[in-house]
């Protein structure tokens, strides 16, 4: 009897190798250790940290999360210990599980900042890639930097000459072209696009006629914002070369299969950790039956193979 080979799931994102293309999103994994209790952390493709900041940041007012019909709504406001903190008290743990540790980072006044933070993590050889949050819909500003192609180029050009690491840009859906924003990150040097980040919401109490959230407005995210994110994914598949992450309302594997086909050569998963800390390794166990079902060797032969007509 021939013996089928096992599905390969690896992937590679820029020089990032992922032996598996599941990984959790920034803001809903903490740094990881929160989770240890729960599973096998070792199993994940790669763990994105909570976004860092240079300086610690105590976030929004509460509440700073709510409810919505199918999702949730959040106004953290990127609280986070800081990097320094963050080197010192939270890399020790995560450097011990021989994962790929993807660092977020974000800029709280100027977008010199990212350059600071780069430079800070480029020195740190267990930090496997830098994710550039130019994309947080809760820091109260007028406009995000992933919101102008112009100043996302700008961001990425400037911290691509201080790092070998792989670099991923992540995207807002609050735009006109996501399209024209991913194109501005690829020819700006970024090696990958992550998307999306929230979606811009608001929730009433109408009883007493309040915001529900503390900064009155938030992301929204969960599975209310999927076929949102999988439209963005198959929009930028067909615009740029470098890889994709896709994220947004991923809770099982049909739903992260949904982003394959659309041309994601990894995904993240977020709020869905909340409901269940275990889901992304079911995922990726899903994934593996999935792909021996299939008779499909290697992922790679799943991503963006939408089918333009029914078999
Ligand atoms: C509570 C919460 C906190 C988040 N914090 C961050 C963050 O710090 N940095 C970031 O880039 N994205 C953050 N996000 C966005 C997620 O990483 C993800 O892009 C988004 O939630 C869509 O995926 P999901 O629908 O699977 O949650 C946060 C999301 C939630 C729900």
């Amino acid at each position: 009897m021939v013996k089928t080979p096992k599905p390969n799931l690896s992937v590679s994102i820029g020089k990032l190798e992922l032996k598996n293309p599941v990984m959790v999103a920034s803001g809903t994994f903490g740094y990881a250790e929160e989770f240890k209790d729960f599973m096998d952390l070792k199993k994940l493709g790669a763990i994105v940290t909570k976004t860092i900041t240079i300086k610690g940041r105590q976030g929004n007012l509460p509440p700073r999360t709510c409810e919505t019909p199918a999702g949730m709504l959040n106004s953290i406001g990127l609280e986070n210990p800081g990097m320094d903190k963050f080197i010192k008290e939270k890399l020790p743990f995560l450097k011990k599980l021989a994962i790929p540790v993807i660092v977020s980072i974000a800029a709280e006044e100027s977008p010199d900042e990212f350059t600071t933070l780069v430079k800070q993590l480029e020195m740190i050889e267990e930090v496997s890639a830098i994710e550039l949050n130019i994309s947080c819909p809760n820091q109260q500003k007028d406009k995000l930097i992933s919101q102008d192609a112009n100043d996302t180029f700008a961001v990425v050009s400037a911290v691509r000459k201080l790092t070998q690491k792989c670099l991923i840009t992540k995207l807002s859906p609050n735009v006109t072209s996501i399209s024209e924003i991913a194109l501005a990150a690829q020819n700006a040097g970024s090696d990958a696009i992550a998307l999306i980040n929230t979606l811009g919401g608001m929730s009433i109490d109408v009883n007493r006629r309040i915001p529900k959230l503390g900064a009155w407005v938030g992301g929204l995210s969960g599975p209310a914002i999927r076929p949102v994110a999988v439209k963005m994914v198959w929009d930028v598949y067909n615009k740029i070369k470098i890889p994709i992450i896709g994220m947004g309302g991923i809770i099982d594997t049909v739903s992260a299969l949904e982003f394959f086909i659309a041309g994601a050569t990894a995904v993240s998963v977020g709020t869905a950790n909340f409901i269940n800390p275990r889901v992304s390794l079911e995922i990726i166990s899903g994934l593996r039956q999935y792909m021996a079902d299939n008779d499909i060797q290697n992922l790679s032969n799943l991503i963006g193979r939408l089918k333009a007509c029914k078999d």
